[in-house]
C-alpha cells in the first residue's frame, strides 16, 4: 500500500505533466528559464537529452495517451544525428537510448527502435579498453591538439549506462556486451570504492598498459571528497549490475555505498552537492536524492526487506522531503524538482535539471507499482 503522500505525488505528476507535455511537445529540455523549459535540439548530443523522452514513456506506460508516445518518438528521431556523430557519442549512451528507443522497443516493439538501441550499445562496447578493462568516458572535446587526452578516463557515472550493454546481450544472445559490462563493473569495484563506502568520481588509467594512475576531483567539492550525485550513480548502477548479472558482489557494493550515503543524509533530508563541502555552504542537489532513492528502492526489493528495510525507509525519507520541500506543482512552470546542481564549481547552482524530474518520477512510479523499467 502506498502512503497518502505518494498517491498525491503521483496524481500531481500526472496533472502537471499533461499540461507541460502539451506545451513542450517539440522541445528537448534540460533546464528552465523563468519557469519555462529550454530546448537542446540545437545541442542534440548533450548527455541528458534522453530524460524527457523517458518521462514521456513513463507517462505513456500508465496512460496510453498517444501524445506522450509521439513526443518521445520525435525526440528519439532527433537523436539519430548523434548516432551518426563519433564526437557526439560517449559513454552516456544508456541515458540517451535506453530511455528513448529502448523504451519505445519495450512498449511498441518497433524495429527501428531496436536498431537504434543496438547501434548505441555497439558504439558503447567500442569504448571498452581491454588493457585496463574500463569503458572510456569522454571524448577529446573535438580538439585535435588534445587528441587522446581523455583516452584513459573512466567515471563513476558510467555504472548507470551499463544496462544498455546488458540489454544488448539479452536481446542478441551474444555475451560480448555482458562481458564488457561486468569487466568494467569489476574495475570500478577495485579502483573507485573507498574504504568508507564512498566513491571517487574520475579514475585515470594508462590507456596503453591499463595501469590505474590516479583519481582526480570531478564535479564535487575537491579531490578526495564525496560528490553526492556520483555516490547516487554508484548506488543505483551497482544494484542494476546485480539485477542483470545476479552477481552478489555487486549487490554488496551497492549496499556499502548506500550505507555510506544513508549515514550522511542530513537531519533535514536535503542532500548537499557534496557530503564533504564546507559547513557554511548550503548548496543542494536534489538530483542526488532522487537517483539514490531509486537505487535504494531496488536494493530493498532485491534483499526482500519489505516496508522495514532501512534502504526503503531512507528512500522514502529522501523522496518525501523532495515532495514536501522541493517540488513545484504550479501548472504554469515546466519543471517539478527544484534546487538541482550540475557541479560544485560551476557558476550556477540550485536550478531545475531534467533528470531531477525524471528520477523523482521514476521513484514515485516504483512506489505505486506502475514503473516502466527501462534499465
Ligand atoms: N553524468 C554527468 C553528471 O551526473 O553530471
Amino acid at each position: 500500500m502506498s502512503e497518502e503522500w505518494v498517491k498525491q505525488a503521483e496524481e500531481r505528476i500526472r496533472v502537471k505533466l499533461a499540461q507541460v507535455a502539451a506545451r513542450s511537445a517539440h522541445k528537448v529540455p534540460y533546464t528552465t528559464k523563468d519557469g519555462v523549459f529550454d530546448d537542446q535540439t540545437g545541442n542534440i548530443s548533450w548527455w541528458t537529452n534522453g530524460f524527457w523522452g523517458g518521462m514521456m514513456w513513463q507517462m505513456y506506460h500508465v496512460t496510453k495517451e498517444g501524445l506522450y508516445r509521439e513526443i518521445a518518438q520525435e525526440l528519439e528521431e532527433k537523436l539519430d544525428a548523434t548516432l551518426m556523430d563519433p564526437d557526439g557519442m560517449d559513454h552516456d549512451s544508456g541515458f540517451r537510448w535506453l530511455l528513448t528507443s529502448g523504451a519505445n522497443f519495450r512498449e511498441t516493439g518497433r524495429e527501428e527502435a531496436y536498431r537504434r538501441t543496438l547501434l548505441a550499445a555497439c558504439n558503447m562496447a567500442g569504448r571498452f579498453n581491454p588493457a585496463g578493462n574500463f569503458i572510456r568516458a569522454w571524448n577529446d572535446w573535438g580538439n585535435m591538439e588534445r587528441r587522446g587526452e581523455n583516452a584513459g578516463v573512466a567515471i563513476i557515472d558510467c555504472m548507470m549506462n551499463l544496462p544498455l550493454l546488458y540489454w544488448a546481450s539479452e536481446q542478441t544472445k551474444d555475451p560480448r556486451f555482458y562481458q564488457i559490462a561486468v569487466r568494467h563493473a569489476d574495475t570500478v569495484t577495485k579502483h573507485f570504492i573507498r574504504g568508507d563506502g564512498s566513491v571517487i568520481h574520475i579514475g585515470e588509467f594508462d590507456p596503453h598498459t591499463g595501469e590505474f594512475l590516479r583519481s582526480v576531483g570531478g564535479q564535487g567539492y575537491a579531490h578526495g571528497s564525496s560528490w553526492t550525485r556520483g555516490q547516487a550513480w554508484a548506488v543505483y548502477g551497482f544494484v542494476l549490475s546485480y539485477l542483470h548479472s545476479k552477481k552478489e558482489k555487486y549487490l554488496e557494493c551497492a549496499k556499502r555505498i548506500a550505507d555510506y550515503f544513508i549515514v550522511n543524509i542530513p537531519e533535514s533530508g536535503l542532500i548537499p552537492v557534496d557530503f564533504c563541502q564546507p559547513k557554511a555552504c548550503g548548496w543542494e542537489d536534489s538530483t542526488a536524492a532522487a537517483i539514490a532513492a531509486c537505487g535504494m528502492l531496488e536494493i530493498a526489493k532485491a534483499i526482500g526487506g519489505g516496508e522495514d528495510s532501512p534502504y526503503r525507509r531512507a528512500a522514502l525519507k529522501l523522496l518525501r522531503t523532495l515532495y514536501e520541500k522541493r517540488c513545484d506543482w504550479s501548472e504554469k512552470t515546466d519543471a517539478v524538482v527544484q534546487k538541482c546542481t550540475a557541479a560544485y564549481h560551476d557558476r550556477e547552482h540550485e536550478f531545475t535539471i531534467i533528470y531531477g524530474d525524471y528520477y523523482f518520477m521514476e521513484a514515485i512510479w516504483k512506489l505505486t507499482g506502475q514503473e516502466l523499467f527501462m534499465w
